[in-house]
């Protein structure tokens, strides 16, 4: 079976970090590169972030490039109470051996899915800056790409920045305008499906009857992102937002998605990073993209952890 071959755009970030390991895990993807931008921490805390990932998986071959470290037009918004100072919560991670690769984030995606048109991935999980940055330098990436998987937005679902938007559209709207209007083909994985995987303590507890440094890596990260989940929004476990987009590179039945015409709010009113759907086609214009209204959390939940459980036994020092 010919792998599908993806590129991760990222802000790792504690569910960041369970997807890029979903993808390591998952034999139909072969992760091509992590590109690295700001959101959950500093595009330079979270490319040491991605590499130190890399590493503890055993995957220190797959290039990470750095990438935006600021949004197109806002301030930065790092989010340390959601993800931890360092991005990781309660986790640490063996210091990467390696460096960054010499391109930026941006120039390395419009090389990669350049080089291959119709066979890339591209799995965008955080701030879109790097994605939309790629788009303005080449816009012919945005026909090249096989696909752009992309978690954020709130449509019928309340935002967890502020009460109308969604983090990663919030940390930097213009970015998620641009992409959004740039044909390229794009399947939306909201809140509104995000929210229903969740992570319990006692999924975590199953992981680590698995005696691996993954588990206990998971256990850590997982234990902050919970606590603020807890404190924030009286959710008991956590939101696992990134690995669902991701899974759908290889179980695209777990959501059911509706073809949309999707806009976001660009304005500096206060549902500014409002995300938001044409659901009876009042303004007549094409839908731009399939957007995920329905989720199997936990046929989700369960792939997510036999995975992982798999890919720990696996790496079991
Ligand atoms: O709103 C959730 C998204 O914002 C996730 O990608 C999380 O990692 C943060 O980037
Ligand atoms: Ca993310």
């Amino acid at each position: 079976m010919e792998k599908k071959r993806v590129i991760i755009d990222t802000d790792p970030g504690i569910d960041d970090a369970l997807a890029i390991l979903l993808a390591l895990a998952s034999p139909e993807l072969q992760l091509e590169a992590l590109t690295v931008v700001s959101g959950n921490c500093d595009a330079v805390q979270g490319a040491r972030n991605a590499l130190g990932i890399l590493e503890l998986a055993g995957a220190g071959d797959i290039p990470v490039a750095q990438g935006m470290r600021i949004p197109l037009v806002q301030e930065a918004l790092l989010a340390p109470e959601t993800h931890g100072e360092t991005g990781m919560g309660y986790a640490s991670l063996p210091s990467p051996t390696r460096e960054v690769v010499p391109q930026h984030a941006v120039d390395l995606l419009i090389e990669m899915i350049m080089a291959a048109p119709g066979e890339i991935t591209l799995v965008a999980i955080g701030p879109l800056t790097n994605v939309a940055m790629a788009i303005r330098r080449e816009p012919r990436v945005a026909s090249a790409v096989k696909e752009t998987i992309i978690m954020g937005g709130a449509i019928r679902e309340w935002g967890n920045t502020t009460p109308l938007a969604e983090f990663n559209t919030y940390f930097d709207p213009h970015a998620a305008h641009i992409v959004y209007h740039s044909g390229m083909p794009i399947t939306l994985v909201p809140l509104d499906v995000t929210y229903q995987a969740i992570l319990t303590r006692a999924d975590v507890d199953r992981l680590l009857t698995v005696e691996s440094p993954i588990s206990h890596f998971i256990a850590d990260a997982t234990r902050f992102y919970m606590e603020f989940h807890d404190e924030y929004q009286s959710i008991e476990g956590c939101v696992i937002n990134d690995p669902l987009a991701l899974a759908l590179t290889f179980a695209p039945q777990l959501v059911d998605t509706k073809l949309l015409y999707v806009d976001v709010d660009i304005g500096c009113g206060v549902s500014m990073g409002k995300t938001f759907a044409d659901f009876y086609r009042m303004w007549n214009k094409e839908p731009n993209m399939k957007v995920a209204l329905g989720c199997r959390a936990r046929d989700f939940i369960e792939l997510f952890l036999q995975r992982i459980e798999d890919f720990c036994r696996a790496h079991p020092d």
